[in-house]
């Protein structure tokens, strides 16, 4: 497993000199990044989690998991932003983009409280109908406004299914370990419910690896062990500050040198729709951890080639502010090949008995000459395949270049200040007491 950063698309956008000129910038960045401070304040314990996450508290996320499987049709993951995205990505990325409706041994997953839509919710209440359901509500603070009021709903609906006693193995709860009266934990512990924990030193979108996205992954399937041994792997593959011998430290380093010459905007790219929440959980990462103070690259994505149909004509002819960073999946899961037809009414005999991941890498090809040649710098990650090794290795190649790329910039990759404005807002407006 690995990722490998490719910079040949890069020639004319950024310098050899200019590599050598941010190794001091790069270096600072990585001083702060491990200077020890207040976990509160900047929580870089997924730093080590690859190898120091509580193995006691893996072997119950591992049984819930089983447990779960054995007692429902449908599992619903209670949560929002960093406690939601990972696990979503994670499922998408091991099992597809479809793997609900997918034949299989493991309940449906599906996701509540990342919205207030009452729609979303009638939608998913009504899929529950007639079927077994456990739930996972996952939230650090315990008191996020979204997954709190759609904890409401499910914990009702499971207490009147199942009573008060069957509810309680139904429903588990994911959140800060300090037990304070008032507190989600709190309340957890009362009701008898299991409790896992989001470590003090992990924030929200740092923390897929830890129980907030492995024990929805769990259930899905997916090998949590191998996640943790990808995760541990680019943990000590990109251990080296000197960007020429650490890819993902030279990845944060070209982000940065693309920003300052008005490269505003990062299109994260991939061929894969089963990526496509992988694409999300970036976006919450970076956008999260970097936009501030008036600062940061804007992220954004697309799913290529379906969104070359659509984006296709902004990135090849619009404003020259936005590079792409393409996730080039190497392998394929699977092998599906272009019939033969007589009739050939679409012309395309001539890819006949080629495979689809040979036509979608010359898709990705062609679009990278097309797309450096109309002026947009593109960076090439390399990716063996995806799987559940790759996901922890991906996950932690992101979580590092992102934090390590926030102190390039000159802001604090750990907090969202940003995010309560709106909240206040909307309190305001909701008429919640002081
Ligand atoms: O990255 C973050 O810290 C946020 O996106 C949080 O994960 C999100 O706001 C949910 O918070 P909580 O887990 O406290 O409900």
């Amino acid at each position: 497993m690995a990722i490998k950063l490719k910079t040949d698309y890069l020639n004319g956008f950024v310098e050899d000199h200019e590599y050598s000129l941010i190794k001091s910038a790069v270096a600072a960045a990585h001083e702060t990044l491990i200077e020890k401070g207040d976990p509160a304040e900047k929580p870089i314990g997924w730093m080590t989690l690859p190898v120091d996450y509580d193995k006691e508290e893996f072997d119950r996320i591992e049984a819930a998991a089983k447990k779960i499987q054995k007692s429902c049709d449908i599992f619903i993951a209670i949560g929002i932003g960093g406690s939601y995205l990972g696990a979503r990505a994670a499922i998408e990325f091991v099992k597809g983009a479809n793997y609900n409706a997918m034949k299989k041994e493991t309940p449906d997953v599906y996701f509540a409280g990342n919205t207030i839509d009452p729609d979303a919710l009638h939608d998913l209440l009504s899929l529950c109908e007639g079927k077994d359901i456990c739930i996972n509500v996952i939230s650090k603070s315990g008191s996020t406004t979204e997954p709190a009021a759609a904890f409401r709903v499910f914990r009702e609906l499971l207490e009147k299914k199942y009573g008060e006693a069957g509810a309680k193995e139904r429903i588990f709860v994911t959140t800060d370990k300090k037990d304070v009266p008032g507190k989600l934990k709190h309340f957890a512990i009362e009701k008898g419910y299991e409790t896992f924990v989001v470590p003090d030193d992990i924030g929200g979108r740092y923390s897929v690896l830890s129980a907030v996205g492995l024990l929805p992954i769990a259930v899905a399937g997916c090998d949590i062990k191998k996640m943790m041994q990808g995760a541990e792997k680019a943990m000590r593959d990109f251990s080296s500050t000197d960007i020429e011998k650490n890819d993902c430290y030279k990845y944060a380093a070209i982000r940065n040198l693309l920003l300052r010459k008005g490269y505003e905007i990062e299109m994260f790219v991939s061929y894969k729709p089963s990526f496509m929440y992988m694409n999300e959980w970036l976006k919450q990462l970076f956008g999260e951890s970097e936009g501030k103070d008036k600062k940061g690259l804007f992220p954004a994505s697309v799913i290529y080639s379906t969104d070359l149909h659509s984006m296709g004509q902004y990135l090849q002819d619009g404003r020259r502010i936005i590079f792409e960073t393409v996730v080039d999946v190497l392998e394929s899961n699977y092998s599906v090949k272009v019939p033969f037809d007589a009739s050939n009414i679409d012309n395309l005999n001539f890819l006949a008995d080629k495979d689809f991941h040979y036509v979608n890498k010359q898709a990705l090809l062609g679009t990278l000459d097309a797309h450096v040649s109309g002026g947009v710098p593109n960076v090439v990650l390399e990716l063996d395949k995806m799987d559940e090794e790759n996901f922890g290795y991906t996950v932690y190649f992101f979580e590092l270049a992102c934090a390590l790329s926030g102190y390039i910039g000159g802001v604090n990759p750990f907090n969202q200040p940003g995010v309560e404005v709106y909240k206040k807002n909307m309190f305001k407006l909701l008429g919640k007491p002081e």
